[in-house]
């Protein structure tokens, strides 16, 4: 059983020619709603590649709830973790899609914020994941009470407790984390992934590089999910036992294809899916 410690969003997502830069309109966009959240993405994603899993997180006591949960009730999630908070709103990312798949996310975090230390101290979790779309120190007290395998997702970028860094198994950044993060990143003996969109991955141990693997050629429609699913493949094969370098080319198939398909839980994909790329791209 693998517990994500993480946020619940719904995604309102506007898909268009272009991005706006600061202070330009675009038009012509096309409006979609979707399921979302880096917690509630990364423990689907984990669910659907064949794991066990259970979600710690809250929403709103408001209509978006149910919709925010439903692909995640329709997965298999056990969402008896999840609470819903009176006086909050279920968090919403604002999101714009360009034509390329490139992507500008605005989170309100509502509920997600409201998630406590003492929500979590009382739950027993061996294997974990945990993003920052939640506080940090409610963050850190599902990390100390882990047991098994803590997999930390560094997003978005913000600073943390060293005690924090010093709990994880695995830390997994974007390329623009990682330069926030710099050197603490690997001060800890942790296993640091990070992530480099269309290049694809690489891991590091004591800051040296052990592996780095480019993804399959797939057609981008949306990024949106892409590094969700590369974290939640990545820890669920770690946890498998898989060794590291297969365990990178998993992650990087499993995101790829996430990024086939518009939506962020709509686009995660199954786990025979990623076996059967991967057997095709490293045979
Ligand atoms: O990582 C993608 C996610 O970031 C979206 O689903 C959105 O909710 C934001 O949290």
């Amino acid at each position: 059983m693998i517990t994500v410690t993480g946020s619940i969003n719904l995604d309102i997502v506007a898909t268009g020619p272009t991005l706006p830069r600061p202070g330009e309109t675009v038009t012509n966009a096309r409006l979609a709603r979707h399921p979302g959240g880096k917690g509630a993405n990364q423990a689907l994603a984990a669910r659907r590649l064949g794991a066990d899993v259970r979600l710690i997180g809250a929403v709103g006591a408001d209509d978006m709830a149910e919709e925010a949960l439903k692909l995640l009730q329709a997965g298999g999630v056990d969402l008896s973790g999840v609470q819903h908070i009176n006086g909050e709103t279920t968090g919403v990312a604002l999101i714009a899609v360009a034509a390329d798949g490139e992507n500008l996310i605005v989170v309100c975090p509502g509920a997600n914020k409201a998630l406590r230390p003492a929500d979590v101290t009382k739950q027993s979790i061996t294997h974990m994941m945990g993003v920052l779309e939640i506080s940090a120190d409610t963050l850190l007290a599902a990390a100390e009470v882990a047991t098994g395998f803590v997999s930390l997702n560094l997003a978005p970028a913000m600073a943390v407790p060293d005690a924090l860094l010093a709990r994880a198994s695995l830390l997994s950044v974007n390329e623009t984390e990682a330069a926030f993060y710099g050197d603490a990143l690997h001060a800890q003996g942790a296993l640091v992934a990070i992530s480099l969109g269309g290049e694809g991955a690489a891991l590091y141990r004591d800051g040296r590089e052990i592996a780095r693997e480019a993804p399959p050629q797939v057609q981008v429609v949306d990024t949106v999910g892409a590094g969700d699913t590369f974290t939640a493949a990545l820890t669920v094969a770690l946890i498998e036992g898989m060794p590291e370098r297969d365990a990178l080319r998993f992650a990087v198939t499993a995101g790829a294809l996430a990024c086939t398909r518009p939506g962020a839980q709509p686009s995660l994909p199954q786990r025979a899916e990623v076996d059967r790329l991967m057997r095709e791209t490293w045979r």
